[in-house]
């Protein structure tokens, strides 16, 4: 029975750089499992969009974040779970984390703009699972670039290899359609938000495609589709599989064009729930204990109602609302009578989860990112390593009176995995490094509102944070005693060395050459 389930799961991510089109895409997916009834209701991301740094925002952002952070649907005999990973201003840990969760992931690219920074970003998260890959080139109705200058830009800007699985024809105003090289079939582009499109089955060496979409672009497709044939090898599903070949569709989500010829390849070859990594062993989703982790913990919205919301991933056997499971770093018994999933935006109580599912828990605070829910058995899912943030300041208390209070607020906040905090070690300052502006925001505000702490923030211009080693002791204390202004300590106390720029990076390297500096705390 459970292996029926995992067969028909699909768990992933659309990831994206802001406006490419993810809501809009992912709005499309639930219309079609029917979860939304027209086009525009998933307008709460919109509010991610306004850059501002008024409390109320940050509140409903978080809201939302919870709402949006787990969608599942039906579709044909598959249960399809879509991970939101937060994007724009709020694009922090959290988003990096949720690749986590996911077995496969959707890249949404507008054809215009080509690849952009945070999809770089979230790929570089994607090689490091393996997680299979999917492209979607959106915005096929606009003047774009050239399709085959594009899947170059993909294969060289998030190093993998492509193979177009569909390929439009023409763009912009002269947009005619894309022909689906999968299904083998041509789909004409009706401009229409709402219809789906027809689908026309033609035999493209045939005078029949001339009829359909003119002469010339016949002609082109033609030669498009020999050139294709010739350059990328056919199709194989396992090279999609472990993660060396992404296939790549062309269309529209506005226009509701190519969204349905994605879902449904997509649910055929994406990969139902996959084995998960513990420190211990690898553990099969068909095992018949349940085990899970914790990828992501969000705040609630109400200050009346303190509680956050634990997301756990079902990794093997059947989760079972009431049961009693073991908190592995707790060391105790804990049991949820009230879990939730999430459809749409609607959350509801279940009775049971499969692997592969969410599951979002009632947390008073007693989970930690990265913990491990099993039937009993000693186990500890890896997480995903911390990476460099991108932006750092010193905290200060700006309240004497409450020090104590910001101290728990930045240690559970950082529980919470909201930012990452170093030590500086000669001053003993605390340092907050994230990879997005509005997280300082969010903590500041959080620190007042739900510890009653103050905080001040002073800038520092860092390029990165190295996590530093080397077998040679010697030369990491002479380096150590070198930088000593630049040494900090991560909340595992390890040694992080703050590079000022990327030109002092480089003559450490030089200098040093027995220290290995890591951009990510696991190595
Ligand atoms: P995001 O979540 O990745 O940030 O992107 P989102 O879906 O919000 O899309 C960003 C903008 O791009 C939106 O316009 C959206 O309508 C537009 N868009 C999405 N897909 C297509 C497409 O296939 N073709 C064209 N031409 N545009 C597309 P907006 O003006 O920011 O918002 P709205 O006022 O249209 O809602």
């Amino acid at each position: 029975m459970n292996e029926q389930e995992i067969q028909k799961r699909r768990t992933f991510a659309i990831i994206s750089h802001p406006d490419a089109g993810k809501t809009t895409l992912t709005e499309k997916l639930l219309l079609f499992g029917g979860q939304i009834q027209v086009a525009g209701a998933v307008k709460s991301n919109k509010i991610k969009k306004t850059a501002t740094s008024d409390w109320m925002d940050i509140e409903k952002q978080r809201g939302i974040s919870v709402s949006t952070s787990v969608m599942e649907f039906d579709y044909r005999d598959y249960k399809v779970n879509i991970l939101d990973t937060p994007g724009h201003q709020d694009f922090c840990e959290d988003t990096f984390r949720t690749l986590t969760a996911v077995d496969c992931a959707i890249i949404v690219i507008d054809g215009a703009k080509g690849v952009e920074a945070q999809t770089r970003k979230l790929m570089t998260v994607c090689r490091m699972r393996k997680t299979p890959v999917i492209v979607f080139i959106n915005k096929m109705d606009r003047e774009g670039r050239d399709p085959f200058d594009l899947l170059d830009e993909v294969e060289a800007e998030l190093q993998i290899k492509v193979r177009p699985l569909s390929w439009p024809i023409n763009q912009g105003q002269r947009f005619k359609g894309v022909y689906n090289i999968y299904e083998q079939n041509l789909n004409l582009f009706t401009p229409n938000k709402q219809v789906v499109t027809e689908k026309v089955e033609v035999d493209i060496n045939t005078s029949a495609l001339d009829e359909f979409v003119g002469e010339s672009d016949a002609t082109k497709l033609r030669e498009d589709l020999d050139l294709i044939e010739g350059v990328y090898p056919e199709f194989d599903v396992n090279t999609y599989l472990s993660g060396e070949v992404a296939p790549v569709f062309f269309g529209s989500a506005l226009n509701n064009f190519g969204v349905q010829e994605l879902l449904d390849c997509f649910v055929e070859i994406a990969p139902s729930p996959r084995p998960t990594q513990a420190e211990e062993r690898l553990v099969e989703p068909t095992e018949p204990k349940f085990t899970g982790f914790i990828f992501k913990i969000t705040a609630n919205i109400d200050p009346n109602h303190r509680s956050c919301t634990a997301f756990c991933k079902v990794c093997s056997g059947k989760f079972v609302r009431n049961a009693p499971y073991q908190h592995i770093r707790q060391g105790k018994t804990v049991r949820f009578s009230s879990p939730t999933q999430f459809m749409a935006q609607k959350k509801s109580t279940i009775e049971e989860a499969y692997p592969g599912d969410i599951v979002g828990l009632p947390d008073n605070g007693i989970f930690k990112i990265g913990d491990t829910l099993t039937e009993g058995e000693q186990l500890h899912f890896k997480g995903l390593p911390s990476f460099s943030p991108e932006m750092f300041k010193y905290i200060e208390n700006a309240d004497p009176m409450k020090t104590k209070q910001l101290a728990k607020g930045i240690d559970q906040l950082m529980d919470e995995g909201v930012a990452q905090m170093f030590i500086n070690q000669f001053n003993g300052r605390k340092l907050i490094g994230t990879v997005g502006q509005l997280q300082f925001e969010v903590i500041q505000y959080r620190l007042e509102n739900e510890y009653n702490a103050q905080c001040r923030w002073e800038p520092v211009s860092l390029y990165k944070a190295c996590w530093i080693e080397s077998d040679d002791d010697v030369e990491l204390e002479a380096f150590k005693k070198r930088k000593y202004q630049y040494m900090a300590k991560d909340r595992d106390g390890r040694d992080v060395f703050l590079a000022d720029s990327n030109y002092v990076l480089q003559m450490a390297q030089q200098d040093f050459k027995h220290i290995k500096f890591h951009f990510t705390s696991e190595f």
